[in-house]
């Protein structure tokens, strides 16, 4: 219903600027605004640094209501040099009750109150098939700036990757577009879901990637 709703929008949109460049920028909104709706669940964790707020890591809504996942790195003091006080869920803001540690390589964020936000389910211990496609998601930038200081890009972006190799507590994939940069870092590798309640199942949390933002490169997800 809700996803059909913003189409019908869409379309609106388009018909009403196919004269002029406006046009350009309304499929691109449109792009937005569906890739957003496809991943409702996806969290901005925000820091305090001296240098101010970096939107550094992603992380994943899920069940309970107010729980995020994400990597260990992300909840950790030393992330950023500053402390993970903010998160950002479909433009909502969120102030952080606690960060715990689940595993060796997922923790987790408590949010101060619940959010209404579509969740992820997650799959313990998936066992996927080798060349299995997945999704990634994520706010990551890649200019020059963003390697620096880790701050995030404004657009949402989705990319496909296949698995290489699955093992004890990781999966290694490979990008067939583009890859995942800093401020990915904790988002949720992905498959869709049987699931009514749930569209994506995650199977894995970003720990590392080679090369930021180029294609065929290779990242390791942990679970
Ligand atoms: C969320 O927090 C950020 C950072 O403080 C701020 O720039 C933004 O305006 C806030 N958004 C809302 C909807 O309050
Ligand atoms: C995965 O795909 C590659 C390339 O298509 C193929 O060579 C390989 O045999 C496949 N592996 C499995 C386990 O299906």
């Amino acid at each position: 219903m809700c996803s059909s709703a913003i189409f019908v929008f869409g379309i609106a949109i388009i018909l009403h600027v196919t004269q002029g460049n406006l046009g350009d920028i309304a499929n691109h909104l449109i792009q937005k605004r569906e890739i957003s709706n496809q991943f409702p669940y996806l969290a901005k964790l925000g820091y305090q640094t001296k240098f101010g707020l970096i939107w550094g890591c992603t992380g994943a809504l899920t069940f309970p209501t107010n729980t995020i996942l994400t990597a260990n790195f992300c909840i950790s003091q030393k992330a950023y040099g500053g402390n993970l006080n903010i998160v950002q869920i479909e433009n909502r803001n969120y102030s952080v009750l606690e960060k715990k540690v689940v595993t060796d390589e997922i923790g987790a964020v408590i949010l101060d109150k619940n959010t209404d936000s579509a969740k992820a389910c997650i799959l313990k211990n998936p066992s996927i098939p080798v060349n299995t496609t997945a999704i990634i998601a994520g706010w990551g930038g890649m200019s020059p700036e963003n390697q620096l200081h880790g701050t995030i890009n404004k657009e949402l972006a989705e990319s496909m990757v296949t698995v290489l190799e699955v093992s004890k507590q990781t999966i290694k994939v490979q990008s067939t577009s583009d890859s995942p940069c800093f401020a990915d870092r904790g988002g949720p590798l992905q498959i869709p879901s049987k699931d009514p309640e749930c569209r994506y199942n995650v199977i894995g949390f970003l720990k590392e990637w080679k090369n930021c933002g180029e294609p065929n490169s290779f990242g390791t997800y942990i679970f």
